[in-house]
């Protein structure tokens, strides 16, 4: 078999097969309305990238400009197979995307890098080689070991939120991600037989944190860079990303049964900030304790039921309609009242418990009835 013409449109699941080449490299570029930068990358990626080298690009598109057209159109000046891998439906943002240039990928390498000329190809094969000489699956290009730097973040506000992400993030997973000081990098290189795609359940931005805490490469090894100004244009990154970033966090970290509950416990006491206000304000207007905690208590579980929604069962929803849920999740969380009382004059006058360790035990009680209820009946595993 031979490739497709270059900057044609093929079927990526029939080309893997076909092209599957030992050493060689496929470079996946995500890209979003980059039609001024896409001439210039692979201009620079045919300059970096040695002939006994084989190497492919595919690009996974979002675009809603001429991106794609510009990159075919580029694409025949180039000595390797180009790809465009336009999504109608795009799903996950950028990792999502890199998730389906990963699928589509050829070769026993991969090699991530953005669309906009920040990461310099010339670094291509000395990831590639690092990583077959130390036997790695995972080496990525950092901006935060001796000869990196961030020359191209722009302003002391954003260095200054890269740094806490990072932290945060090197916090969250201190196992997962030792020896990486640069989770938040962009350019990485990977091996295919390191990747589990079926595993992964990519959220905008951060895709190598994504592949590296669910997919656990063998080993990792870092590569110093220095990341570029932009070519032209402007970072597609927003403050919607941010809290996307900040879901996705929350949902790596929750992934286990035993991080979940914890979870439903956190967003569970901050319930009782709405219950108390609630109550504060229905008793302010004149309406008796009992029915004003009642009502405030509808409060609380409204409250629970969007943050479990949308931080730990994000990708449990779509079992039941959302009306469903409400209901079985509201009912849940009254039936956890209502048993409380019953529950503690049971620990009290059959086993004899005193009062305080008879609530506490009603509470704990409760609560993971409430978890396992909420885990299978309202969002089904
Ligand atoms: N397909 C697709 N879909 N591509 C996207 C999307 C999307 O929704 N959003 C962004 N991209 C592409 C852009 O077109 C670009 O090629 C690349 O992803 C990076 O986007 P930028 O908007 O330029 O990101 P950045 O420069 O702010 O952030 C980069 O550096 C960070 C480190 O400071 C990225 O590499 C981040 O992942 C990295 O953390
Ligand atoms: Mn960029």
């Amino acid at each position: 078999h031979e490739y497709t013409a270059p900057g044609e449109l093929n079927d990526p699941a029939v080309r893997a097969a076909e092209v599957a080449e030992p050493g060689a490299v496929t470079i996946v570029v995500p890209t979003y309305n980059e039609s001024a930068n896409v001439r210039q990358l692979l201009h620079q990626i045919t300059e970096s990238v040695p002939a006994r080298l084989p190497c492919e690009v595919v690009f996974v598109d979002d675009s809603s400009d001429d991106t794609p057209q510009v990159i075919r159109e580029a694409a025949k000046d180039c000595p390797f197979p180009v790809t465009v891998l336009h999504r109608e439906e795009p799903v996950g943002g950028l990792g999502g995307a890199v998730v389906e240039g990963i699928k589509a990928a050829g070769s026993d390498w991969i090699v991530v890098m953005d669309g906009d000329c920040q990461h310099p190809p010339s670094l291509v094969p000395e990831l590639v080689a690092t990583g077959e000489r130390s036997n790695a699956g995972l080496v990525v290009a950092s901006r935060y070991i001796k000869g990196g730097s961030r020359a191209g973040l722009a302003g002391s506000y954003r260095v200054a939120v890269s740094r806490a992400a990072t932290w945060l993030t090197k916090s969250l997973f201190p196992r997962r991600l030792r020896g990486i000081s640069d989770p938040m990098s962009g350019f990485f290189a990977i091996r295919r037989s390191d990747i589990t795609a079926d595993a992964l359940k990519p959220l905008g931005y951060k895709i190598l944190l994504e592949l590296a805490v669910r997919n656990r490469p063998r080993q990792v090894t870092e590569v110093p860079f220095v990341f570029q100004d932009r070519f032209a244009g402007e970072s597609k990154s927003s403050a919607q990303e941010g809290f996307r970033f900040l879901r996705h966090l929350i949902g790596l970290r929750t992934a286990s049964p035993v991080a979940r509950m914890v979870g439903f416990g956190l967003i569970g006491a901050t319930g009782f900030v709405p219950n108390l206000f609630g109550l504060w304000a229905l008793t302010k207007v004149g309406m008796h304790y009992v029915p004003a905690e009642i009502l405030a208590n509808q409060l609380g579980v409204a409250w629970n039921f969007v943050l479990i929604e949308h931080l730990l069962f994000r990708d449990r929803r779509g079992h039941r309609q959302w009306w469903d849920r409400v209901g079985r999740f509201g009912l849940l969380a009254n039936a956890d009242l209502v048993l409380r009382i019953p529950l503690i004059a049971l620990f009290v006058h059959r086993f004899g418990m005193g009062a305080l360790g008879a609530t506490a035990l009603a509470l704990v009680t409760t609560f993971v009835l409430r978890f396992v209820g909420t885990e299978a009946l309202v969002y089904l595993p």
